[in-house]
């Protein structure tokens, strides 16, 4: 069976024990006689799947009883709407640091005031600012943990006194942190934590309480919670498929595992780039340098394409930037193994010895 090294962004790699793992259930899940696909959502099955998937979380995260979850459809762009339209009352603050934080607020946009707290673009969104400022009257801050484009991620988050946001869609848990400081946690499943096709939200029953009901109810999440993900249809499969992840992360050893193994891979890549003299020269300063998305650039534009090519030859897919910066981009998410990030260091070496 052929598989690459696979670097994008997302969607991304699933550990290939998990995929295997699948086999029988899309065939017969839980011994029903019908795969993960073919049950209904009203069973017994689905109902049973949907309640470990979320104690799951709760258990790896160590969330309080403070917070409800929900799983809602239209990926990471439907919670860029749905965060404004639900919590926006008067006006609200985004942290500006990059394309994801902007489209959140241009989405916000449409119900409310909406203004940067701060702003990275002084500096190409190579970091993440370490002040916020918040005017009076605001409804929450909002902010990107992991900036998957430009390659920036949050070592310290915002203190204020304002609800906190945050789109956790690229470093979901990657690393331990106190997910109990955030009022809202939200990420798209497709790049850490399986298939895609759902956003996870997380939210403190405090905020639920101020939502909106005055706006039609898929648009609320407050109804997610009511009707427990399954208003309508859910996406079964995606919902199986981060079920699926959770068990492979406990497994593993939780989320001290997991970042340990995070870690070690991102430390093999940027190693190469420090250690290079400047033939790679790394986008994000080093104190905001994400573990996810490792960003950098060659030379020229012509030696980045050559690096591409000569990448997919050796079988690394996924390393070209984004096509809003360019550059290269290597994503690490938690599916990735440490050996396809020694692999592509040494490549990177070779690439370098001979062209540099
Ligand atoms: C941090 C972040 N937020 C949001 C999105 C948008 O997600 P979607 O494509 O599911 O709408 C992305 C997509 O890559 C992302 O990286």
């Amino acid at each position: 069976m052929k598989r690459v090294f696979n670097f994008n962004a997302g969607p991304s790699p699933m550990p290939l024990e998990v995929l295997e793992g699948m086999k029988e259930d899309l065939t017969n899940f839980k011994n029903t006689g019908m795969g993960i696909t073919e049950i209904s959502h009203r069973s017994k099955e689905f109902q049973d799947m949907l309640d470990e998937t979320k104690a799951l979380l709760r258990q790896l995260m160590n969330l309080s009883d403070d917070y409800e979850i929900v799983f809602i459809q239209g990926g990471g762009t439907m919670q860029f709407l749905m965060t404004g339209y639900n919590f926006l009352h008067t006006r609200a603050a985004y942290a500006d640091t990059g394309v994801w934080a902007h489209k959140a607020r241009n989405s916000a946009a449409f119900f409310g005031e909406v203004y940067n707290a701060n702003s990275a673009e002084d500096k190409n969104y190579s970091y993440i600012p370490d002040t916020c400022e918040i005017r009076p009257d605001t409804d929450y801050l909002y902010i990107c943990a992991n900036n998957t484009i430009y390659g920036t991620e949050y070592w310290k988050f915002p203190e204020v006194d304002v609800p906190l946001i945050a789109d956790m869609s690229s470093d979901i848990l990657s690393r331990k942190i106190d997910f109990n400081r955030f009022d809202m946690i939200w990420a798209g499943i497709q790049k850490n934590l399986g298939a895609a096709g759902v956003a996870l939200a997380i939210i403190k029953k405090d905020l639920l309480a101020k939502a909106r009901t005055d706006i039609p109810e898929f648009l609320q999440y407050n109804i997610f919670v009511k009707k427990d993900s399954t208003y309508n249809t859910p996406p079964v499969f995606c919902i199986y498929s981060l079920n699926r992840m959770l068990h492979w992360i406990k497994n593993m050893g939780g989320l001290t595992a997991i970042e340990e193994r995070n870690k070690v891979k991102a430390k093999l890549i940027y190693d190469v780039i420090d250690e290079s003299d400047g033939f790679y020269k790394g986008h994000a300063e080093k104190a905001s340098r994400s573990r996810m998305n490792v960003t950098f650039n060659l030379a020229n534009a012509d030696m980045e394409k050559d690096f591409v090519a000569k990448a997919k030859e050796n079988d690394f897919i996924g390393v070209k930037g984004h096509r809003l910066v360019g550059g290269l981009r290597v994503s690490l998410y938690n599916a990735v193994t440490p050996e396809a990030a020694e692999t592509l260091a040494e490549f990177m070496k070779e690439y370098e010895r001979v062209n540099g």
